[in-house]
């Protein structure tokens, strides 16, 4: 019979797809990405230890782990903080951070890159250089270089705008920023050197974007406030955190929900998933693509507590029909836009995703890396500047998808795989391991 389990391909690290069962049974959504990576910073920045729960073991924050105790903070794992993601992290306060010899090493960390200087930039007297991989050294940190150097920050970039980005401290100050693009790292970025500068900082953003740093902040005793002048966090407050827990990432459970909503006859349950409103766009677009996604997702434009909502999501496979999305939504469904294109496929209709020139500043130019990838598996789709346009033609072929090293890319291919007619081959499957190492076998224990 077809099999949904993968099958190695003709590289180490090429695995097969193929159509062949429904999806059926639980899974408990991994640790959130997003809120890892800021509980391994903030828990550096916190006065007290903080314990850690349900942290996410990936590339990605397993380099913030190794970031922030270069940077002189005690993270204690295995036995003394338990297995499952259970951390105590013992910071060395908002400006206790040591030099290091050599560069810190973000590796793909996106997050890492540009959360990291907002916390650095203050901390008069010392400086750091952090660096990564190839992809790493392709996106731009511009975009948090132009507020922090406004704040006061001293800063070096190659080519101005690249890394290897230096950082040297030096007093900071409050400052009114309009950011030109919505984006949650460059947000969180300013805020963490707002913490630390002299005075007020107020951020506008264009549209809303994920606000789980404000969240931590808050739970961790500093005053962050939105109104219609915008978001605002005063300087010098003492921040200190005891717990989190961290959330399922609905951008990793997304994969297994986009694939029991294609292959029909599926039903899954996807456990502990966060349902912050500012994180739930895809969900929405699913709806309104016709899909049937039980559970409750915080409501749209909650004002944002100092806690992570959960819940326990229930999807069906069902017939869609194409969906507009718009730039208002986008950050809100940034990460799961590959999906998108991939639904639509399915779709009935035309699917079109516009203002999201961000995604071609991704882990790889994921409006282009989409588009070819799912014209290679028999997609009807075309790029436009800021985003794609999908001719639903009921299915897809099947083929070779290159990951082009993007998790989000490898896990879409798998999933485009196991509801294909012929099955995909993805080529360079490792990349899952950034945000998902468990992927693989977690979609083949849902196919059976
Ligand atoms: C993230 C924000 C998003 C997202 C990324 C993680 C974060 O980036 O794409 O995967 O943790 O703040 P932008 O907010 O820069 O678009």
């Amino acid at each position: 019979r077809g099999s949904a389990s993968p099958r190695r391909g003709r590289g180490m690290t090429d695995l097969r797809f193929d159509p062949g069962g429904r999806l059926r049974g639980e899974l408990i959504a991994p640790a959130d990405k997003s809120i890892s990576h800021r509980a391994a910073l903030l828990g550096a920045i916190s006065a007290e230890p903080v314990e850690v729960e349900n942290y996410l073991h990936a590339a990605d924050t397993d380099a913030t782990l190794a970031a922030v105790r270069r940077l002189g903070a005690v993270v204690e794992t295995g036995d003394r903080g338990g297995g499952n993601g259970r951390l105590v992290i013992r910071g060395v306060g908002l400006r206790g951070a040591r030099e290091c010899d050599g560069p810190i090493d973000v590796a793909n960390a996106g997050t890492l890159m540009r959360l990291l200087p907002g916390w650095l930039a203050g901390q008069d007297g010392r400086s750091w250089t952090l660096d990564g991989d190839a992809s790493i050294r392709r996106r731009p940190v511009d975009r948090i270089a132009a507020p922090l150097r406004e704040m006061g920050a001293r800063l070096d970039a190659r080519d101005g705008r690249f890394a290897p980005f230096r950082i040297t401290g030096s007093p900071l100050h409050g400052i009114t920023y309009a950011m030109p693009v919505a984006s949650a790292q460059v947000k969180s970025c300013i805020l963490l050197a707002g913490i630390a500068a002299d005075g007020e900082t107020t951020v506008t953003e264009p549209a809303a974007s994920r606000d789980h740093t404000e969240r931590m902040l808050r739970a961790g005793g500093v005053g962050v406030r939105r109104d219609e002048a915008g978001l605002h966090v005063s300087g010098g407050e003492p921040f200190s955190l005891h717990r989190i827990r961290v959330p399922g990432d609905l951008s990793s459970a997304a994969f297994a929900i986009a694939a029991a909503v294609l292959v029909p006859g599926s039903e899954v349950i996807v456990r502990n998933v966060g349902v912050n409103w500012t994180r739930t766009g895809f969900i929405r677009i699913l709806v309104r693509m016709g899909a049937t996604v039980g559970g409750e997702l915080e409501p749209a434009g909650a004002p944002g507590g100092d806690t992570e909502p959960i819940e326990d999501l229930e999807i069906r496979h069902g017939r869609l029909r194409a969906a507009v999305v718009e730039a208002a939504e986008v950050p809100l469904t940034i990460d799961e836009l590959p999906l998108v294109g991939l639904l639509g496929c399915f779709a009935e209709g035309q699917t079109i995703v516009r203002g999201a020139g961000e995604l071609r500043l991704k882990e790889s130019d994921r409006i282009a890396t989409v588009v070819e990838g799912l014209r290679g598996l028999g997609g009807e789709i075309e790029a436009t500047v800021d985003g794609f346009v999908v001719t639903g033609t009921g299915g897809l072929r099947g083929g070779r998808l290159e990951a082009h090293g993007d998790h989000r890319l490898a896990m879409m291919g798998a999933v485009a795989g196991l509801a294909s007619r012929e099955g995909v081959e993805v080529i360079g499957m490792e990349a899952a391991a950034v945000s998902y190492p468990g992927f693989v076998g977690e979609l083949a224990g849902l196919t059976g």
